[in-house]
């Protein structure tokens, strides 16, 4: 069983390397939004944000083991995708693309990445843990300018088109679940259905407002099961052994919410299109069969410190413990994947099956008109 599914993510990945930057035209531009997933970079130009990734071990893997502001041992999902796209270069992050203006116009060309570490969809998500962090609300707003910037370089007609062939990938809600079972942890079903109710709505709002400004090609990527990272499992009076049901629950009723409200968006916004990708399956998959994917530990985190290393991040000062086979972990730290599962992960959303990508994978919203 476990042979012929390695056999068959064997034969995908050949296909993949087939497919990608060959058959699919990359996207026009790539623009990115969403939490620390995806952030390659933004918390660190943020002078008072405790959300932050650029300190060793983090970037362990990269040439000089750099820290680059990524919660990974290397690249991130964002990088990943953009890769597979066929571009070397990840775009830069939104401040440090406005910070330098003789790289400006040629880099919000090919795209930008507004995306924040320990952000969320409502708009003080965040704040109250990391005192400043970029709420998707205001990543959209810097986009705006951003558009602006565009126009003012190819004019009104081609921004549109440029933008309309666009890819917008958005990786957001985990902050948004984390604080609603730790702000409310009393709350009743009810209160909790409505609050799932109130984040759809917003998350609605700023998917107009993405459109309004341009944007057709919607690729979204829904929460994984956060009630299996290693924060999560080392909370006390939890059983680190099995996964935290209530988190997990609200990551598939989010999961659930979105595609009903991608849905309705793209009857009836003209042109839209979308590609929704199943992080909470995607991640169970490997959790309940590791060996089929190449992984060994896909409990604890390969930095960290305390049971699981999960009950302090990997952060230099708390000296914290790390691992040397980091290709057999799933966590890089109490919440992130590893370099080596973020590539997974981003090439199940450029090229997987309906399992895991409704109702199109990326690559096919790209190549779709
Ligand atoms: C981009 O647009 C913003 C907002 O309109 C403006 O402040 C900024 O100067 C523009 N940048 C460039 C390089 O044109
Ligand atoms: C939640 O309930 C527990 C006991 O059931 C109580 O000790 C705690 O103070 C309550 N928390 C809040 C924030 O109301
Ligand atoms: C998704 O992507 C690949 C590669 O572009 C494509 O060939 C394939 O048909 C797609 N998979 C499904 C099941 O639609």
């Amino acid at each position: 069983m476990a042979k012929s599914k390695l056999m068959m993510l064997f034969v995908s990945f050949c296909l993949l390397s087939v497919f990608s930057a060959s058959e699919v035209a990359p996207p026009a531009a790539i623009f990115i939004f969403g939490d620390s997933t995806v952030d390659v970079g933004t918390n660190t130009l943020l002078l008072q944000s405790g959300a932050r990734a650029d300190f060793s071990p983090n970037g362990v893997d990269f040439p000089y083991s750099v820290p680059t502001g990524r919660f990974s041992n290397g690249l991130n999902s964002a990088d990943q995708i953009v890769k597979l796209f066929g571009r070397r270069k990840s775009p830069p992050p939104f401040l440090y693309a406005a910070s330098h203006m003789s790289t400006f116009k040629r880099n919000i060309l090919q795209g930008v990445n507004f995306a924040s570490a320990g952000s969320g969809i409502f708009q003080d998500t965040g704040i109250k843990r990391w005192t400043e962090v970029v709420s998707l609300g205001n990543q959209i707003q810097q986009f705006a300018a951003v558009r602006g910037n565009f126009t003012e370089i190819v004019g009104f007609k081609t921004t549109d088109t440029v933008l309309s062939k666009s890819l917008f990938i958005i990786s957001i809600g985990s902050n948004d679940l984390f604080e609603l079972v730790e702000y409310f942890p009393n709350a009743t079903d009810l209160f909790k259905a409505e609050h799932m109710e109130r984040l759809q709505l917003t998350y609605k709002n700023h998917l107009k407002n993405l459109y309004k400004l341009g944007a057709r090609k919607f690729g979204i990527i829904s929460v994984p099961p956060i009630g299996c990272c290693p924060y999560a499992r080392v909370q006390p009076n939890v059983d680190p052994s099995v996964c935290v049901k209530e988190l997990n629950k609200l990551a598939q009723t989010f999961f659930i919410e979105t595609h009903a409200l991608l849905r309705k968006l793209s009857s009836d916004l003209k042109g839209m299109r979308y590609s929704l990708g199943n992080a909470y399956e995607m991640t169970m998959s490997i959790i309940q069969d590791p060996l089929a994917f190449g992984f060994k530990d896909v409990q604890s985190a390969c930095c960290g410190y305390g049971r699981l290393n999960g009950e302090k991040a990997c952060v230099t000062i708390f000296d914290p413990n790390l691992c040397s086979n980091r290709q057999e972990f799933l966590f890089w730290d109490l919440y992130h994947p590893t370099e080596f599962a973020s590539q997974l992960a981003a090439r199940t959303l450029y090229g997987a099956g309906t399992r895991y990508m409704t109702p199109m994978n990326f690559s096919q919203l790209v190549a779709s008109y």
